[in-house]
């Protein structure tokens, strides 16, 4: 990364996910968190002293108003993504906008609209994609573009994770195949290209106090002809496996977590590369704050995390009507 001047980072949203990315944000050089914003000011006021950061907000419109930023990053729930993050695009500031982008279609066009108008004036915005970092992800994507597994003609992306320790909007607001199937919606396209339509079912057994169904399945057609499927499933037992299923065949090889096997060779070999544990923020920080002084797209988009939402809805949608549906394009 070429040595230039600090980029000036406020923060919305400081709970779990906001918090671990203050942390981010502070270790990343050419990152200067100058501003943490959250609605609850006891947990702003304590992220901001553990961190050092001198200016607490509780509006994020006087924030936005008051001070000097280049980023804004936004870590409010799932449902309230939209508002702030078309505010800081309409102030022409660079955004970091947690996945899912939006609950539904409406939110996530509205943000990419606001991108689009400001996207000439090199303004970035990314979408928190984090599986993208990944290397075992990576490294997959990297050998299907080179074309060691030929033409893919089977995907599965799963979201299996027991979340029954969630309160709060989790409960209330959060849509498994929205805020969870995002993250191998946005995978498998980046490996396979757009999906194209979907057909699906949904149960609500497993984690009765979720108000939305806590289990879905959808199988999928991608626009190249390859088919897929994906879970959501926030209940079920056992620990999460360090890896999710995310898995590609193709007419070469067939990867299948981080176990790859070429077409004649009847042995798994794992990929040459490095496992990471959870969720480490840091690499994605690193992506925006090079995109920003590069002048390059992010490594996931806010248009990448609309077309992911585009599929989660198509996949709500055909649970409602019991039909295959076609993706909308954004
Ligand atoms: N990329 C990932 O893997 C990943 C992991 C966890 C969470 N997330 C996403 O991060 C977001 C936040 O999730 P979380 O688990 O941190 O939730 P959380 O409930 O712990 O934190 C949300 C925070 O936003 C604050 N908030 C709500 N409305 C606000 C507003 N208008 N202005 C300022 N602050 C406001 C709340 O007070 C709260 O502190 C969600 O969209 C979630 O899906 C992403």
């Amino acid at each position: 990364m070429s040595e230039q001047r600090a980029i000036r980072v406020a923060q919305i949203g400081v709970g779990k996910n906001g918090a671990a990315f203050t942390r981010a944000y502070k270790t990343t050089a050419p990152m200067n968190l100058v501003a943490i914003c959250d609605v609850n000011e006891s947990r702003a006021r304590t992220v901001a002293a553990e961190h050092g950061v001198d200016r607490v907000y509780t509006n994020f419109r006087e924030m936005l108003d008051r001070e000097q930023l280049d980023l804004v990053s936004v870590h409010t729930p799932d449902h309230l993504h939209v508002e702030p993050a078309v505010e800081a695009l309409n102030r022409g500031k660079h955004l970091f906008c947690e996945k899912p982008l939006g609950n539904n279609l409406d939110d996530c066009r509205r943000i990419v609209e606001a991108y689009r108008r400001v996207a000439k004036q090199g303004v970035k915005a990314m979408c928190g994609h984090v599986l993208r970092f990944n290397p075992v992800f990576v490294e997959v994507k990297r050998r299907i573009d080179a074309g060691e597994l030929g033409k893919l003609f089977y995907l599965e992306g799963d979201y299996i994770h027991d979340l029954r320790w969630q309160k709060g909007w989790n409960l209330e607001a959060e849509v498994p195949m929205i805020g969870g199937g995002c993250h191998p919606i946005d995978i498998m396209q980046w490996w396979a290209g757009p999906i194209a339509e979907v057909q699906a079912m949904s149960n609500h057994l497993a984690f009765p106090e979720m108000k939305e169904d806590d289990c879905a399945v959808a199988i999928l057609k991608f626009a190249s002809g390859a088919i897929g499927k994906c879970t959501s499933a926030y209940a079920p037992s056992g620990p999460m496996p360090k890896l999710y299923n995310l898995s590609a065949y193709g007419t070469k090889a067939t990867v299948v977590r981080d176990q790859f096997a070429p077409r004649g060779k009847e042995e798994w070999s794992p990929l040459p590369v490095a496992q990471v544990e959870g969720h480490p923020y840091e690499p994605e920080v690193v992506d925006l704050a090079d995109a920003i002084q590069n002048n390059r797209p992010p490594r996931a988009t806010v248009e990448d995390g609309a077309r992911a939402i585009a599929v989660a809805v198509a996949i709500q949608q055909s649970v409602r009507e019991g039909r295959v549906v076609k993706v909308e394009s954004v």
